[in-house]
C-alpha cells in the first residue's frame, strides 16, 4: 500500500497533482502539506508544515507512515532572483531533508521536480539534448542543477529511488503561479477573456517550451508508476517537451476565440534576461524511450481547452 506525502501541496503543480493521486491511491492515502491553508488539493489529510524544518517533516513522515513523497515546494524563477537567499535556503534545505529522510525510513520512491531553467546561456537554443551544458544564470536555474546533482548523488550513494523531470513553463487554469517568467502564459488567457487586451513583459518573440498542466502530471505520475527502477535510467531529471511557442504566437492562437484580442509588449529587463537564458526547444527522446513519455496536448488543445475552462472559471 502507498503512504504519499506531497509537500508543496498548493502550489501551482501541487494543485492540480494533489487530487489526481487521491483520484488513484484513495484519498486518505494521499497527506497534504503546505504553510497555506488547504484550497485546492482536495479533501484528505492536511497539515501545515515549514519544508525547511526537517523535525516537522520527519513528524509527519512518522506519523503518516510515509513511504513516498513528491516534494513540489520551490521559489520559481522571477522570485527568486528577487531573494536569492531565500531560494537557497527554501529549495535546498528542504530537498536535502526529503531526501536524508527517505534514506533514514527506507522510503520507496522520491519525486522532486527541475526545469528548463537548469538550463543557461551556454546550453544549445534548440533541441536541447539529455545530457548537455548546465550552466545557468539564476538563482533558481542553481537550486536546480544542485538538486538534480544531489538527487543522483543519492541514487548512487544510498541507491535511493529517486525521479524527476525538468518541467517547461506549465499553463493551467486551475492556480495562477506566482513569481515565474513563464507565468504570462497564463495571465494572458486571464486578460484576454477579461479584458481583451494584455502588456506582455516580454519581447513577441522570447519562445520558450511550454506544457499544459494535465500533461506535467501524467508525466509525474507515468514516471513515478514505472515499477522496475532498472528503466528510470536518468537520476539527475529527464527532459520533457510538448510544444514551445512565443507570446506573439500565443496571442495568435487566442485570436481564435477572440478575434479581436491585442497584444502589446512592454519587456521587463529582469525576466526578459532569465527568458533570455533559456533555450526554445527541447529533446525529451530519453524520457519517450525509457518510460514511454508522450504528451496529450498539442498546442492548439491546449488553448482550446483552457479557454474553456477559464470562461467557465470566470463567469461563475
Ligand atoms: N515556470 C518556471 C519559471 O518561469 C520555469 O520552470 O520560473
Amino acid at each position: 500500500m502507498k503512504r504519499i506525502l506531497v509537500v508543496g501541496a498548493e502550489g501551482q503543480v501541487g494543485s492540480e497533482l494533489t487530487p489526481k493521486l487521491r483520484e488513484i491511491y484513495g484519498e486518505e492515502n494521499v497527506v497534504a502539506t503546505d504553510l497555506k491553508d488547504p484550497v485546492n488539493s482536495g479533501s484528505g489529510p492536511f497539515e501545515h508544515v515549514d519544508a525547511t524544518d526537517a523535525e516537522a517533516m520527519k513528524r509527519v513522515i512518522e506519523k503518516y507512515h510515509i513511504d513516498t513523497v513528491y516534494h513540489l515546494v520551490t521559489l520559481l524563477s522571477a522570485a527568486a532572483e528577487a531573494n536569492p537567499n531565500k531560494a537557497w535556503h527554501v529549495c535546498m534545505s528542504s530537498l536535502k531533508h526529503v531526501l536524508d529522510l527517505a534514506v533514514e525510513k527506507n522510503m520507496e520512491r522520491v519525486f522532486w521536480p527541475s526545469s528548463i531553467a537548469a538550463f543557461g546561456p551556454t546550453t544549445p537554443k534548440d533541441t536541447v539534448p539529455q545530457s548537455t551544458v548546465l550552466e545557468p544564470t539564476t538563482m533558481y536555474g542553481v537550486t536546480k542543477v544542485a538538486g538534480e546533482l544531489l538527487c543522483q548523488y543519492y541514487n548512487v550513494k544510498y541507491n535511493l529511488d529517486v525521479r524527476s523531470v525538468r518541467y517547461p513553463g506549465l499553463i493551467s487554469w486551475k492556480v495562477e503561479p506566482d513569481g515565474g517568467t513563464t507565468d504570462y502564459g497564463v495571465q494572458m488567457f486571464y486578460e484576454a477573456i477579461r479584458h481583451k487586451e494584455y502588456d506582455c513583459y516580454l519581447t513577441d518573440d522570447s519562445t520558450l517550451p511550454m506544457m499544459y498542466m494535465d500533461d506535467a502530471v501524467k508525466a509525474t505520475i507515468d514516471l513515478m508508476q514505472v515499477e522496475d527502477p532498472v528503466r528510470i535510467k536518468v537520476r539527475t531529471s529527464y527532459n520533457l517537451a510538448s510544444f514551445s511557442f512565443s507570446p506573439k504566437e500565443l496571442a495568435e492562437e487566442i485570436r481564435r476565440h477572440i478575434p479581436d484580442f491585442v497584444l502589446t509588449c512592454t519587456p521587463e529587463a529582469r525576466r526578459q534576461k532569465i527568458a533570455n537564458s533559456w533555450p526554445r526547444t527541447i529533446d525529451d527522446s530519453a524520457a519517450r524511450a525509457d518510460w514511454d513519455w508522450k504528451p496529450a496536448f498539442g498546442l492548439t488543445e491546449m488553448v482550446d481547452e483552457m479557454m474553456k475552462q477559464l470562461r467557465k472559471k470566470l463567469s461563475a
